[in-house]
């Protein structure tokens, strides 16, 4: 389709109410040129699609078809598996062929700055490398389908406080090393057909009306070729939006928005040719798709099993004393808790499934073992009943082993708020720590969208986190209970022991419309592991009930170059009796002092499936950006020359392997040259150094009395270092010309 040339056959009119919605969930249709309507809908882990117009709401209050509810982000994350997650979009974008849905909208990738985020259970990680390379997959999956995706909410929508007009403050190079690089890498490995951009402000300006977010970094910077939308009611100024790149507004401003373009257009204050661009980008998807259709079925029952599949992968074992798991059919287990009867498997808001089916552990429990149930507290929220509790420890008394099914209720975390604290509901923690006291061994099922403390966690033997596993979670989680799947998720996300411990607690939510991330590059266990602070689960973590052991690791070259990509090997052998999958984590950590720089951080991970006895190598890659953070002055990434330690974990407290390689750099960091450039940053510099000792040392003689460089002590030159050029004006006979001069000399000097 000559989509350039549709545009050009478009009136003003037509072409203003392209860029907003029909309705809720349409593209407008120009039916005179037989330009077709696209319908997009919710996303991320399952299809929410709403049949009848006229009740289209984006807090997924009102009716959708019934579909099937996958893993939330939070669980699928935990999988560390790029091909899981390939496997869920694929799955998710033959459901939109079949249901006539364009676009899907996720992943959600926003970083989890703070555990009491209310829509953490739909975003992946704490960790921008993981959360980057697992919605690569994702949307290479949905959109190996012929759908689209909209990874979203671009950007540093990290909270739901204040969402739709807070201004995230943060600085450039937090945003480029954190809050970035997941939209960066989905864009460079996947190109999401669409991004949607945030409510809040970033710095001040709308994301729907930011120009150096939505077309100087994501477009020319990444290279993205979609369009942008809006999230829903994220607009304020059209205009502003459509100059600087939001090119379709959802879900629309029932014709106040096309009469603002079409009369700006009109003054001559937005260019014809902006809107055509975004008229262009919007219609060359709505082509992609209406001109890509597959002829696709929608079985419910076999996604069912898909869900199921994957549900099982992300299941994280946190605790497991004396291999109280897996449980063994004929002991007897008091099952505990209202999410046995009830999992909570989503989160509340847009994202909400209208689920197929929802088994639950008291309607599997003859299928696996001996259990008894007692449902000991709701799983609703947060009552204590009496008779109740009673019953459960009378049941737990008869037991051998006591499982109890807790989590958060629904009204705990959800779009649209935040929560206030970080415990479980007082009425489980009070139960656990009464069955605890029976002196039978307690394994603790969590269902929950992000981290909860757990006053408890030293006198239960077995810790399940289960998360938000989707319509399938149950069955999911009885086959772990019962060890018929080994368990191989790791955490995502640090679980901090106390919310106060967290890098954001003293600046989260912020207050009067701000938020200041005053943490900076320091988020989730990048500040965890810079303070040695204890943590109840440190990133990464995970058990399994096999074991495994890594040896003979390789790096493929001891002394690297920017240019060239550094292969690790190693290998890693199954050294128990059960077959299991291992995720084998890279960390990178920087030794050479050249910036403050996190400890360690994730730059690959593995998974790879073993039997008993079995040995896989395992190879992963690493190129300059995996060594080098964003330097705001030369504006561009950067990896000083020296020494990188490559560290394997099983997580990013637990190293077991450890190399190292030397990068070469011949682009050495160059100080930005004005009058305020310091002495000690010339004197560093190797095209500078020279400079220093003929053109400066006469003036630093002046008041440090040596001649040379070579002559002055230790302590002369670091009460130098800091000096600022134009300082010598203060100290010496230089003169405000003198200075120019030095500047003006200093730029030759360096090019
Ligand atoms: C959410 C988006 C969602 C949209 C449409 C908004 O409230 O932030 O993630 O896609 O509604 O339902």
């Amino acid at each position: 389709m000559d989509v350039k040339q549709i545009v050009n056959q478009m009136t003003l009119e037509e072409k203003a109410a392209m860029c907003s919605g029909a309705d809720f969930w349409h593209t407008e249709k120009v039916e005179r040129l037989g330009i077709p309507a696209s319908m997009v809908s919710d996303g991320p882990h399952g299809l929410r699609k709403q049949p009848d117009e006229s009740s289209g709401d984006h807090l997924g209050l009102n009716d959708a078809i019934e579909a099937v509810c996958f893993p939330a982000a939070c669980a699928t994350a935990s999988s560390f598996d790029r091909e899981l997650l390939h496997d869920m979009g694929v799955t998710l974008g033959k459901e939109c062929q079949a249901e006539g849905v364009s676009v899907l909208l996720g992943p959600a990738v926003n970083i989890k700055r703070s555990p009491l985020c209310g829509r953490n259970f739909e975003y992946l990680s704490e960790d921008p490398y993981l959360a980057g390379e697992l919605a690569a997959s994702y949307i290479n999956g949905v959109q190996s389908q012929n759908v689209g995706t909209s990874i979203k909410h671009f950007a540093a929508n990290n909270q739901e406080s204040e969402r739709m007009s807070v201004s995230a403050e943060v600085d450039e190079r937090t945003l480029r090393e954190i809050y970035f690089p997941a939209f960066e890498t989905a864009v460079k490995k996947a190109q999401p057909w669409t991004v949607m951009c945030s409510y809040n402000r970033l710095n001040g300006t709308y994301a729907s009306e930011h120009k150096w977010l939505l077309t100087d970094v994501l477009r020319n910077d990444w290279g993205f070729e979609g369009y942008v939308m809006s999230d829903w009611g994220a607009v304020r100024d059209r205009v502003k939006g459509i100059i600087a790149g939001m090119d379709l507004e959802m879900p629309g401003s029932s014709g106040a928005n096309d009469r603002a373009i079409i009369q700006a257009v009109q003054e001559g204050s937005l260019k014809e040719e902006t809107l055509d661009l975004a008229v262009e980008r919007i219609l060359n998807i709505v082509y992609r798709y209406a001109e890509n259709r597959q002829n696709e079925a929608f079985s419910r029952e076999k996604d069912h099993q898909k869900a199921a599949e994957i549900a099982r992968q992300c299941i994280v074992l946190l605790k497991n004393e004396a291999q109280v798991l897996p449980l063994v059919q004929d002991e007897k287990i008091a099952l505990i808790g209202g999410f046995a009867e009830k999992p909570r498997y989503q989160g509340g808001g847009s994202s909400h499934i209208n689920s197929h089916t929802v088994p639950c552990a008291v309607q599997l429990k003859d299928q696996y073992g001996n259990m008894t149930y007692a449902k000991g507290f709701t799983a609703d929220g947060d009552q204590y009943e009496e008779d109740l509790e009673k019953e459960a420890l009378e049941v737990a008394e008869q037991s051998d082993k006591i499982a109890v099914f807790a989590g958060l209720p629904d009204v705990f975390e959800s779009e649209s708020y935040d929560r206030e604290h970080m415990r479980l509901p007082d009425c489980q923690n009070q139960l656990i720590e009464k069955l605890t006291k029976l002196g039978k061994p307690v394994i603790v099922v969590l269902h929950n969208g992000s981290p909860v403390e757990m006053p408890w966690v030293d006198n239960v033997q077995g810790i399940v986190e289960a998360y938000l596993g989707g319509e399938a979670v149950a069955e999911a989680v009885m086959d772990i209970l019962y060890g018929e799947v080994n368990p191989s998720g790791r955490l995502a996300e640090t679980f901090p022991r106390r919310l106060e411990d967290n890098p954001s607690y003293l600046n989260f939510p912020g207050m009067q419309k701000q938020v200041n991330y005053a943490e900076g590059i320091f988020v989730g266990y990048r500040y965890y592991d810079a303070r040695k602070m204890d943590v109840l689960f440190p990133f990464g973590y995970g058990l399994s009930y096999t074991e495994f052991s890594y040896s003979n690791l390789k790096i493929d070259k001891s002394r690297i170059t920017a240019k060239d990509t550094l292969m690790v090997s190693l290998d890693v052998t199954n050294t128990g009796s059960m077959e299991g999958k291992e995720i084998v984590q890279l960390y990178v950590s920087d030794k050479t002092q050249a910036a403050i720089r996190p400890v360690r951080e994730l730059k690959n991970f593995t998974a790879v499936t073993l039997k008993p006895g079995e040995t896989k190598t395992v190879s992963m890659e690493l190129d300059y950006r995996a060594f080098a953070w964003y330097d705001t002055e030369q504006k561009d990434w950067y990896a000083a020359g020296g020494t990188y330690e490559i560290c394997i974990g099983k997580s990013s407290r637990d190293i077991v392997m450890r190399t190292e390689v030397v990068l070469e750099n011949e682009k050495e960091k160059l100080p930005k040259i004005d009058e305020n450039v310091m002495i000690g940053d010339l004197m560093d510099c190797t095209k500078t150094a020279d400079y220093v000792e003929e053109r400066l040392m006469p003036y630093i003689g002046e008041f440090i009395g040596k001649t040379s460089m070579k002559e002055m002590d230790e302590m002369e030159r670091s009460m130098v270092y800091y000096m600022p050029l134009s300082s010598l004006r203060s100290f010496t006979k230089l003169d405000n010309e003198g200075l120019g001069e030095l500047v003006d000399e200093l730029k030759n000097h360096m090019r």
